[in-house]
């Protein structure tokens, strides 16, 4: 944590969406002595392609998941460092990545920027490496959110899956699971089962099951401030570097 706290130097940041996590990331970083001189959403986007990050040391995007490539593509052009939080575009992300590299622009992407869940990233794909010895162990994911959120399963979901499927050579393909909770789950498969109730921040667990016994991992989020730091600290991380990076590059867990 002593290298994370290095990070913490003055920047001027841009917010490219200012709803729930574009105003938390504005409180939390005010309060850390950033300033915010450009704020863009819907309404004055046009703002961004005309000059409008001019002195900016890096733009934080949280946007929905049919802007957020284009949002990406225009900081990239105007040669500004670019952090998004902004999930639901996966198929998109290879194309972005390789627009970055070939411009030689800056791009930071996390599907979940809370230390805590990065955390739970290395224990799932340690014990993925370990489930993989024992295939009597079903294995699903299970994540809620608030009613508000637009993708489904999370991105977070879908990170956690992907981490089992390179290291569990048992599984092979992760799905969305359908209303019918005793469906019966083919071989092979891992169900995602994704709830949205309320006002909740995000839970994700990762639940292995035998005849015998459970094993269950889990992360929740108590408040949005725990996305909010850690796209800080990684805006801040990116201000003076090239490529594409993401939490592991930040954490090195
Ligand atoms: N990576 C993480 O750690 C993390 C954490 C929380 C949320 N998220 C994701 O971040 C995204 C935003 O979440 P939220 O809760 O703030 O959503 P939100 O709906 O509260 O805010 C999205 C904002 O984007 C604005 N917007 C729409 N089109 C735009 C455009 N073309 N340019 C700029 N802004 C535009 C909307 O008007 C809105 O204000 C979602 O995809 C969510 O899943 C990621």
């Amino acid at each position: 944590m002593e290298q994370l706290f290095f990070y913490l130097v003055l920047m001027n940041f841009a917010l490219i969406g200012y709803g729930r996590m574009g105003r938390t990331i504005e409180v939390l970083g005010t309060k850390q002595g950033h300033s915010f001189p450009v704020i863009i959403d819907i309404h004055n986007h046009e703002q961004l392609s005309s000059g409008g990050l001019k002195g900016i040391d890096a733009a934080i995007e949280f946007s929905t998941p049919a802007t957020a490539p284009g949002n990406i593509r225009e900081c990239i052009d105007l040669g500004v460092p670019v952090l998004t939080g902004t999930t639901g575009w996966n198929e998109n992300i290879p194309e972005i990545e390789a627009y970055c590299k070939a411009k030689d622009g800056t791009l930071f992407y996390a599907s979940n920027f809370s230390v805590g869940v990065n955390i739970l990233f290395a224990l799932n794909r340690r014990l993925a490496e370990i489930m993989d010895q024992f295939p009597e162990y079903k294995v699903s994911i299970n994540e809620v959110h608030h009613v508000h959120k637009k993708d489904a399963p999370s991105g977070t979901a879908i990170s956690l899956a992907e981490q089992i499927l390179e290291l569990n050579r048992q599984i092979s393909k992760w799905h969305l699971k359908k209303n019918d909770a005793y469906a019966e789950e083919a071989t092979g498969q891992l169900p995602i089962e994704a709830i949205r109730k309320g006002e909740v921040k995000g839970q994700h667990s990762i639940h292995y099951e035998s005849e015998l016994d459970s094993i269950t991992l889990s992360h929740d989020a108590y408040t949005r401030d725990a996305f909010a730091a850690g796209a800080l600290l990684a805006a801040t991380f990116i201000t003076n570097k090239k490529g594409v990076f993401g939490m592991q590059d930040l954490l090195k867990l």
